[in-house]
C-alpha cells in the first residue's frame, strides 16, 4: 500500500472529538514495512498526541528506529504542517534529506524534507560539554 494509501485510511481512526481535526501519517521504515499513526486525542487536552508521534511510536515498537519517507494528511485548507514538536520528533528517526510529503485530503500535497522543517535542530553534539 502506497504511504499515501495508508496515511489516508488511518487518518478515519483518529480520534479526535475536541478539535474536529483528524490527522493520518504514514512512515516508511529502513526495512520497507510501512507504519501508521492518527491523532489521539484526551479530555485533559495536553495528553492528546498528533499522529506523526503514533506512526513513529508503532515503527518503534515493531523494533525500528530508522525512517525513509513521510506522509501526513488532514482535512486543510494547505496541506498540514507538522506540528514544532513532531518536527523534533521526525528528526530523532529520520535523516535531513528524507522526504516529507504534506497533504490535504482535497489533493494538494507539498513535498519538503525533514532538514528543511527543522533547521537549526537540538541534536546530540548540543550536549558535547555535558
Ligand atoms: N495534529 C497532528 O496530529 N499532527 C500535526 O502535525 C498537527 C496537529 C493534531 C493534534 C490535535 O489532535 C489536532 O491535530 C489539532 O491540533
Amino acid at each position: 500500500m502506497s504511504l499515501k494509501a495508508a496515511a489516508t485510511a488511518v487518518r478515519l481512526n483518529a480520534h479526535a472529538p475536541y478539535s474536529n481535526f483528524q490527522v493520518g501519517a504514514a512512515i516508511r521504515a529502513a526495512s520497507g514495512q510501512v507504519y501508521v499513526g492518527c491523532n489521539v486525542e484526551n479530555v485533559a487536552y495536553p495528553e492528546g498526541t498528533c499522529a506523526e508521534a503514533g506512526a513513529i511510536a508503532a515503527m518503534v515498537a515493531a523494533g525500528e528506529t530508522r525512517l525513509t519517507e513521510v506522509f501526513v494528511i488532514a482535512d486543510c485548507p494547505s496541506p498540514i504542517p507538522p506540528c514544532g514538536g513532531c518536527r523534533q520528533k521526525l528528526a530523532e528517526f529520520g535523516a535531513g534529506d528524507v522526504t516529507v510529503t504534506l497533504a490535504t485530503i482535497d489533493g494538494h500535497e507539498q513535498e519538503t524534507t525533514i532538514g528543511d522543517l527543522l533547521p537549526g535542530k537540538f541534536d546530540a553534539s548540543h550536549m558535547d560539554r555535558s
